[in-house]
């Protein structure tokens, strides 16, 4: 069975390593310090894993590829954190840092522009969420797989460069989801576009 590491056991961590169980995938939850079976330390999880989903603080991802950058090398990370610290407006997204800290890794982003309860549920009664992503090429056979384990339909919209799309789609569930006051039960399905991008 696939093995894929979860990082941060919060709302999004949660979520997603429920939904990647559901779907048949091996997730082993790494975190600071554990407690319970279910748990382990970062290390251990990145060390069976092929491929990594980080979800914890935006603000904390700069000095985590800083200290497992080495490790997560040969692995798709999947990095679903944004980083709110530089303004609504600044880039949400570490990719400069991966990439100077985590130079071997496939880094990915993926599950930043959607709430945590539609991961838990992506269906609705209009229809199944899709799942915008991008990261490179090499990525996308496991990145694809890891996110249609969790029921919804991927659609990479670019290789590393389109990080910042996937900011103002986070930005656009922001919008919708609380100014607008739509409420946080909203996702995203892309209809048309043809075949494979
Ligand atoms: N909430 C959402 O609906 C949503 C949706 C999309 C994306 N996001 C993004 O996803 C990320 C996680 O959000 P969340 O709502 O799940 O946050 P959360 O509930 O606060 O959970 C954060 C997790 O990260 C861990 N953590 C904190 N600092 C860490 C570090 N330096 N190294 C390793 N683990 C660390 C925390 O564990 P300990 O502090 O206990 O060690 C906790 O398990 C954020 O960047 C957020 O912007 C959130």
């Amino acid at each position: 069975m696939e093995r894929v590491a979860v990082i941060g056991a919060g709302a999004v961590g949660d979520a997603l390593a429920g939904a990647l169980r559901r779907g048949g995938l091996d997730v082993a939850v790494g975190v600071r310090t554990p407690a319970g079976p279910a748990e382990t330390t970062v290390a251990d999880a990145i060390a069976g894993a092929g491929a990594v989903v980080v979800a914890i603080p935006g603000a904390a991802v700069e000095a985590f590829a800083a200290e497992h950058g080495p490790a997560l090398a040969g692995r798709v990370v999947l990095d679903a954190s944004n980083d709110l610290s530089g303004g609504h407006d600044g880039p949400m997204h570490h990719m400069d840092a991966w990439a100077s800290q985590a130079p071997g890794a496939l880094v990915c982003r993926a599950f930043n522009t959607i709430g945590h309860e539609n991961v838990s549920a992506p269906g609705f009664p209009d229809g199944v969420a899709d799942l915008f992503w991008c990261g490179p090429e090499a990525a996308r056979a496991r990145a694809e797989r890891l996110i249609a384990a969790t029921g919804m339909r991927p659609v990479r919209v670019g290789g590393p460069e389109a990080a910042g799309v996937l900011d103002g789609v986070a930005r656009l569930w922001f919008t919708l989801a609380f100014t607008q006051g739509r409420g946080r039960r909203l996702a995203f399905r892309m209809l048309g576009g043809g075949g494979e991008a």
